[in-house]
């Protein structure tokens, strides 16, 4: 047999007005990790969604080879069927059913039709241990977090002998600590043989495991390197996957803040189903107007509860503090309440919260600002399309056309469009829960481009960032956050990583 488990020769794909992929060649040593990577919208999950059987054969153009033998699939459960699991940037588990279930699903075997569940929940016990997940199989996975959800589908590929696992983002909602322990999973994989496809725009995670790396850019494969024998490095990866050099990533920006926007103090908030267990404890802090704030800390710390509890209460059983705006004491109800006295939130979850799928662009840009389109309730179509051409042109959004389904936008993309429906409603304090989760490199200094306007306008900014050069490179002023509390604050000119590490686990 070859040294390659899978082999790509001239792979074209098209979507109605997109050519995704055009003449992709590519091949994967067997036991090697191979990362992919490549800006928003560069092919890189619709080659993934090709190789798995997502798109069925006869939807593209040219051949694929896994284990030597040309496939022909026709559905996700073929590719499974011959030892190939693929992880998907969005989970696709069952919520409802248990891990065990979800372990299983769709290969169970009957016994007269009838099911030994017994042996199952045994069975993914013995799975469960070996990626390290330390949670009853019959527990609802809908309680269980999203860095594990995702052990419960390496478990599962692991039960379905998968002989070439394909993780697309399998990082990007993981904090250090899981993504760390998830990269260490792929290379015990590795010392077993199995051989691992890795997507992410992490590219100091990519530089960690991966053995080979192939760029994509515009759906082309355009280079692929040896991370050893070429002393690869992330300027490398940059260059090739933007086409040109990126200097500064985070765009330089005059920081004059003014008076305070915003003041919170006090704030404590009872979680929504134990009432007495506080999950935001006795928090204060300040805005200034034209100010950067970055609120670091783990996950868990109860940044995104408290920020979503000052948004008109969205969050929690009842909460306890005062909040001030522009020095005036203020009751937020509802997050109706928040926009109009000039607050905008983006929420981390941009499929939950943010976006509807099944929506154009357009309208889900403008959605939240209807008033600015609209005259006596009637929404003016010009009006609309220009300021959706207008945000798909200053975010470089990558579409063929703003009537394009937001379900059909690489996941970057959607991103995007979340955070020009926030900009487009102007607010005067702006806060963003990780803002640039799942953006490619050179999204991301446009993106931060964007934020510094937002100041220079005399705006301000609040990020949850989990990403600590992000908030280094950004911010202002940094709140490190740990067990509902705030540890600590530190200005720009005295912050480092080490520092907040210190303050997030010390205090
Ligand atoms: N179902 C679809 N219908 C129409 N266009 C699509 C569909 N799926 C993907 N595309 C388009 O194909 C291109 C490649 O998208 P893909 O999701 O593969 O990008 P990606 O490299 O995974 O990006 P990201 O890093 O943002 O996840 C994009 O221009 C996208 O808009
Ligand atoms: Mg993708």
């Amino acid at each position: 047999m070859s040294e390659y488990i899978l082999e790509i020769k001239n792979l074209t794909k098209d979507f109605p007005g997109v050519r995704a992929l055009e003449n992709v060649s590519l091949k994967i040593k067997k036991g090697e990790i191979h990362s992919l990577c490549g800006e928003n919208g560069a092919g890189k999950s619709t080659l993934t969604s090709c190789i798995s059987g997502v798109y069925p054969r006869n939807s593209y153009e040219g051949k694929i080879y896994f284990k030597g033998r040309e496939t022909n699939y026709n559905s996700v459960k073929d590719s499974e069927n011959e030892g190939l699991a693929i992880i998907h940037q969005e989970l696709a588990l069952s919520p409802y059913l248990s891990i065990y279930e979800n372990i299983f699903l769709g290969h169970m075997d009957t016994k007269f039709g009838i099911i030994n569940w017994n042996k199952y929940i045994k069975e993914s016990k013995h799975y469960l241990e070996i990626v390290g997940l330390n949670e009853p199989p019959e527990t609802v996975v809908s309680k269980l977090g999203v860095g594990k959800q995702q052990l419960v589908e390496i478990a599962r590929a692991l039960s379905k002998k998968a002989e070439l696992l394909i993780l697309d983002e399998p990082t990007s909602s993981l904090n250090d600590d899981e993504s760390e322990k998830l990269l260490d999973l792929i290379l015990e994989f590795k010392r077993q043989g199995i051989t691992s496809v890795i997507i992410s725009h992490k590219l100091n995670e990519v530089l960690k495991v991966a053995d080979t790396v192939t760029i994509l850019r515009d759906g082309r494969s355009i280079s692929t390197y040896d991370v050893k024998a070429d002393n690869l490095t992330e300027d490398m990866i940059i260059k090739d996957m933007v086409g040109r050099d990126l200097t500064h990533r985070f765009p330089e920006r005059k920081s004059s803040p003014g008076e305070t926007v915003m003041e919170v103090k006090n704030w404590t908030i009872y979680h929504p189903d134990f009432h007495k267990i506080k999950v935001v404890n006795n928090v204060s802090f300040y805005l200034r107007r034209g100010e950067i704030l970055a609120f670091c800390g783990p996950m868990g710390a109860g940044r995104t509860e408290l920020m979503m509890s000052l948004f008109g209460n969205s969050y929690g059983y009842r909460s306890e503090g005062e909040l001030f705006i522009n020095g005036k004491k203020t009751k937020l109800k509802r997050p109706r309440a928040a926009i109009n006295i000039g607050l905008g939130y983006v929420s981390e979850d941009r499929k939950t919260l943010g976006l509807v799928l099944i929506q154009d662009i357009k309208t889900n840009i403008t959605h939240a600002s209807l008033g600015k389109i609209s005259k006596f309730g009637v929404i003016n179509n010009q009006k609309e399309i220009k300021e959706a051409e207008r945000y798909r042109k200053d975010m470089n959004i990558r579409t063929p056309s703003i009537n394009q389904f937001v379900r059909n936008l690489s996941g970057g993309n959607q991103q995007k469009v979340v955070l020009s429906k926030a900009l487009m409603a102007n607010p005067e304090i702006f806060i963003i829960d990780e803002p640039t989760r799942g953006i490619d490199v050179g999204a991301k200094t446009e993106i931060y481009g964007i934020l510094n306007n937002m100041i220079a306008a005399g705006k301000s900014v609040i990020m949850i960032s989990s990403e600590l050069p992000e908030a280094l490179g950004m911010a202002d002023r940094i709140y490190v956050m740990n067990e509902g509390r705030i540890k600590g604050e530190l200005p720009k000119n005295e912050a480092t990583q080490e520092k907040i590490m210190h303050l997030a686990l010390v205090g």
